[in-house]
């Protein structure tokens, strides 16, 4: 049954809104006017604000007043005024061009300092109204301090705005709905929204928060007027938060660099890790319900890399069809409370530029479509190769924001130089990466290594470079960098054991069945319905396995 919160409404939003609209006086101090032929002056004492305006004294010399008026009718206009000549000194008063009071007069108070006020009557729009205030004789207008505006009872606005349009959600966490819908319209003016939970709002979107998860909950949502007019509820709506509990993403949320570290919604750092696909143009059978349940319920796994190749039969071949394979993985992914790190897998031609127009077309759509999730990692560049830091580091500052305009707070990720060895694999050193930064925040620098290849140096490079900059390990292997041959667990562990000690994130290379050491299935398992336990398991998918299932460190507080 759905939980209704239509009973909240706070004392405070019903003590606004009065039976009839009697505006308490509103002061627009002179100095603060629109001046023609005057000057602003404080040298009587006696007046408000910071001063009065001294007109010329001539013919036409004028203060012209904004004011602004909650509903249309009579108002009233009270001067207050100085004038220490004998002789009165009348003004013609205009109201939006038309003239409200001829030659209004503004006799001798006796002396500059003595300050008195005269009221005139006049007839006020809704919104904005120009008061105009005209000296009609040579000796100018008097001293002017400021005018009150009040507005008179007896004809308030009555007629209330039409009711907001298309209520929906936008997006839930376990704990929030984020709401939109479409703006009202009113006869004076829209100054607000009132959710069915007494929550308000000024604009058309509003996110509640504090809520229960996995549970349904009912919305409306009504629009109001400056005299406290209310109208006609919205469409209602159900919507139920997300499950709460302990899977990876109800638990962190959406995650932020912070320092050299990745944190959750708590701001504390935390390790994900996570199996990385084979080539979707390749293994995509592997994608059945059996082989989610295995990577989420017995490998635990935090989050899935979905290796999308654009070359090698991949994206170029089918962009539609590729785009459409990734949308099924994220909302996959998203279903089973895990994030998804979103590969473009650039490989061969190895400078990432090559494809540039394409990962623009693929990741527009990907972050148009999935901007309000917050479980989505963007890889922009698998392993840049025989490429310099610089050209690589261009093509992430044009892709960044490509991204970042659409989906402004989800974590970017870029490939380094030499497949991802910040150059090490291309003879470079990482002080090229480090000298010479990505411009872009909430980003983090990728690294990979397969362990039975890459010994004592990249295991030191690793090391260096993690402690300067934010680094993710997109993905690693335990055997030769063509994710076949000999596996080295003893070089594996070690990279494991840094990888937990500084808390970096990892995806194993791969979770299919393809015939190399490094897929964790063994041949023909993917045909079949069966991944969970170890039965289905080459060597390194039980070695991996159990690295992946260990308790995760998720701090909450
Ligand atoms: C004096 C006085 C001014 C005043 C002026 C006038 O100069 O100080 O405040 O405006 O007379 O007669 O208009
Ligand atoms: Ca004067
Ligand atoms: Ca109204």
């Amino acid at each position: 049954m759905a939980r209704s919160l239509l009973l909240v409404v706070p004392a405070a939003l019903v003590l606004a809104v009065p039976a009839v609209a009697v505006a308490a006086p509103v002061q627009y101090q002179a100095e603060n006017a629109s001046i023609s032929n005057g000057l602003v002056e404080s040298n009587h004492a006696g007046f408000t604000g910071s001063g009065f305006v001294n007109y010329d004294n001539e013919v036409g010399s004028s203060v012209e007043f904004t004011v602004t008026a909650a509903s249309p009718g009579p108002a009233t206009l009270t001067f207050r005024f100085a004038n220490g000549q004998t002789a009165n000194r009348p003004m013609d008063i205009s109201v939006n061009g038309s003239l409200a009071a001829d030659e209004l007069s503004f006799p001798s108070t006796g002396a500059w300092t003595s300050w008195t006020t005269r009221s005139t009557a006049v007839t006020l729009t809704a919104g904005t109204n120009t008061i105009r205030t005209v000296a009609t004789t040579s000796n100018g207008g008097p001293n002017l301090d400021r005018v009150d505006v009040e507005a008179q009872s007896g004809t308030p606005d009555t007629v209330a705005p039409t009711a907001p349009g298309s209520l929906r959600s936008t997006a839930t966490t376990a704990t929030s709905v984020s709401l939109a819908w479409n703006a009202s319209t009113d006869n004076v003016g829209v100054t607000g929204y009132v959710l069915s939970t007494g929550q308000t709002a000024t604009g058309t979107t509003h996110t509640v928060s504090g809520l229960t998860p996995d549970t349904p909950y009912t919305f409306t949502v009504q629009a109001r007027d400056a005299a406290g007019n209310l109208s006609g509820a919205s469409n209602s709506i159900s919507v139920r938060t997300q499950p709460g509990g302990t899977r990876p993403h109800d638990v962190n949320g959406l995650l932020r660099v912070c320092g050299v570290q990745l944190c959750n919604q708590y701001g504390k750092p935390v390790q994900l890790r996570g199996m990385s696909t084979h080539g979707i143009q390749w293994y995509h059978q592997c994608s059945k319900s059996q082989w989610w349940d295995a990577l989420v319920n017995d490998w635990n796994a935090d989050f899935i890399r979905v290796a999308m190749y654009i070359q090698e039969d991949g994206y170029e071949t089918d962009p539609r069809r590729f785009t459409d394979m990734v949308h099924g993985y994220i909302e996959e992914a998203t279903r089973r409370g895990i994030y998804v790190l979103v590969d473009w897998h650039q490989l061969d031609p190895g400078d990432p530029n090559y494809n540039l127009s394409r990962a623009k077309t693929f990741f527009t759509e990907i972050a148009n479509r999935h901007k309000d999730k917050t479980n989505i990692i963007y890889d922009i560049a698998n392993e840049p190769n025989n490429v310099s830091w610089s050209r690589v580091k261009s093509y992430a500052e044009q892709m960044i924001p490509v991204i970042r305009t659409i989906d402004p707070d989800s974590l970017i990720v870029s490939g380094t130089n030499g497949w991802s060895t910040f150059g090490h694999s291309d003879g470079d050193s990482p002080s090229e990466v480090l000298n010479n930064r990505v411009n872009a925040t909430n980003f983090m620098y990728s690294f990979h290594f397969y362990a039975q290849a890459h010994r004592d140096e990249y295991l030191s490079v690793l090391d260096q470079v993690s402690s300067q900059v934010p680094v993710f390990v997109t993905e690693f292997g335990t055997q030769a960098a063509s994710g076949g041959g000999t596996n080295d667990f003893t070089m594996s562990q070690r990279y494991v054991d840094l990888m937990a000690r500084k808390k970096i994130s990892w995806a194993n290379w791969n979770f299919s069945d393809d015939g190399l050491t490094g897929a964790v299935f063994k041949t023909g398992t993917c045909s079949g319905t069966a991944f969970a336990g170890t039965g289905v398991l080459k060597p390194a998918g039980v070695w991996v396995r159990e690295r992946i299932r260990t308790p995760d460190d998720f701090p909450t507080s």
